[in-house]
């Protein structure tokens, strides 16, 4: 059997995928295809750090080791050849803590920030619940693939003078991997405007097509570059809340530690994380050829038992796109027929800032039978109003 297969028992009292969705989409029983969380276990060598440093019973107050930095500052050279010093490693609980620090770090209320939508929610929030206002550069569509528009950002950024850019790299939810001509284009476009990027690379180790360009190593970019960097979705530990930011100018490092504020690490999930990045490759590579499986697996049942459903096959990340709008439904039938009739949660598109709506996004890391199960019942709910050839609004 393959690992990824496995039987874990997931629906915990205290899962936010498995428990909150039922609470959260209002539904019972929901089989949760929704936040970035994975079914699987974490590497072993994970679990076997985490029950040392259990048994060795201490729990008193953490700091950052330095041979923890050193081995992220490692597995960025191994992984993605990027060479970074440790000392310009910073911890953070967490990549949204990141994101809402380099906000209010790098503007002050009132200034302009680019996000490319459709884009991870709370890159919005960060803006505009920091009284800042939000300029919107969307993803334009070129061939069935989601791409940038660096024409539309130039215009933007003459218009709105905007000297903040938040880059999501691998992109949640496109699925992109950026190509160096999209990412020389917008560096360029850095350059000639003066902006500072706070780069959010937490889905960079889960490539499953191309190359990940780290944005801070294209030439003259580390200087103007703040990014962002996790264990959490790579090795999924996500409830152990650890990210660090890689900042190596000296004024970008001082304005994000004084935004950022004092952040208590916990030892355990320093210890999970340094047994992640030293021994957790074997499992990371075992774990993207399953989740490549998982994803050309759910764009064939989709393409055979959904037809009309525009799938966005990722180039990164386990979390699949899809457009359902041929279909003719309105956001709100598409819930209810996800959660009333499918009873699956997944993520609405209207969560993703703009350019959403009629979309979903599907968590593909899960074992196999899960996901075959979910988009058995989805194609089910939806394909039952093709067939009935009624629309829902007019039941
Ligand atoms: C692009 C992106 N950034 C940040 C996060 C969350 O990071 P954290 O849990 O470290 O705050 C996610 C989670 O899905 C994400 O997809």
């Amino acid at each position: 059997m393959n690992r990824f297969d496995n039987t874990i028992e997931l629906r915990r009292p205290d899962s936010l995928k498995w428990s909150g969705a039922d609470v959260l989409f209002k539904g019972e029983d929901l089989l949760p295809l929704w936040v970035a969380d994975m079914d699987f276990e974490p590497p072993a060598p994970v679990l076997e750090a985490l029950h040392r440093r259990v048994d060795a019973g201490l729990f008193t107050y953490a700091v950052i080791p330095p041979s923890l930095l050193e081995a992220v500052a490692a597995w960025l050279d191994n992984r993605l050849k990027w060479r970074v010093e440790p000392r310009d490693l910073l911890y953070a609980s967490g990549v949204v803590t990141l994101l809402k620090a380099a906000v209010r770090a790098y503007s002050q209320p009132g200034d302009s920030i680019v996000v490319q939508p459709p884009v991870y929610g709370p890159f919005a929030e960060a803006v505009t619940g920091q009284g800042r206002e939000l300029v919107l550069n969307p993803l334009k569509i070129e061939q069935g693939q989601y791409r940038m528009d660096l024409d539309d950002l130039e215009a933007k950024l003459k218009l709105t003078g905007a000297k903040l850019l938040l880059l999501c790299s691998p992109h949640n939810p496109a699925g992109r991997v950026w190509s160096a001509e999209e990412l020389s284009g917008l560096a360029e476009l850095c350059r000639i405007y003066g902006v500072t990027v706070a780069s959010d690379e937490i889905h960079a180790d889960l490539i499953l097509k191309g190359v990940h360009t780290p944005f801070a190593s294209l030439p003259g970019m580390a200087e103007r570059t703040a990014t962002f960097i996790a264990p959490s979705k790579t090795f999924n530990l996500a409830g152990l809340h650890t990210s660090f930011a890689v900042v190596p100018d000296e004024g970008l490092k001082k304005a994000l530690i004084d935004a950022l504020g004092h952040q208590d690490p916990n030892p355990l999930s320093l210890a999970a994380a340094e047994a992640a990045y030293r021994e957790g490759e074997e499992w990371l590579e075992a774990c993207l050829a399953y989740l490549r499986a998982n994803a050309a697996f759910a764009a064939g049942y989709l393409a055979e038992r959904l037809p009309e459903a525009i799938v966005y096959v990722p180039e990164a990340t386990y979390l699949l796109w899809v457009d359902l709008r041929p279909l003719g439904l309105s956001q709100a039938d598409i819930g209810r027929l996800l959660v009333q009739e499918a009873r699956v949660a997944v993520s609405g598109g209207s969560a993703f800032v703009s350019e959403g709506e009629g979309r979903v996004r599907i968590n593909l890391a899960t074992r196999r039978a899960l996901l075959e199960e979910g988009l058995s019942r989805i194609a089910k709910a939806l394909g039952a109003v093709r067939t009935n050839g009624e629309h829902p609004a007019q039941q």
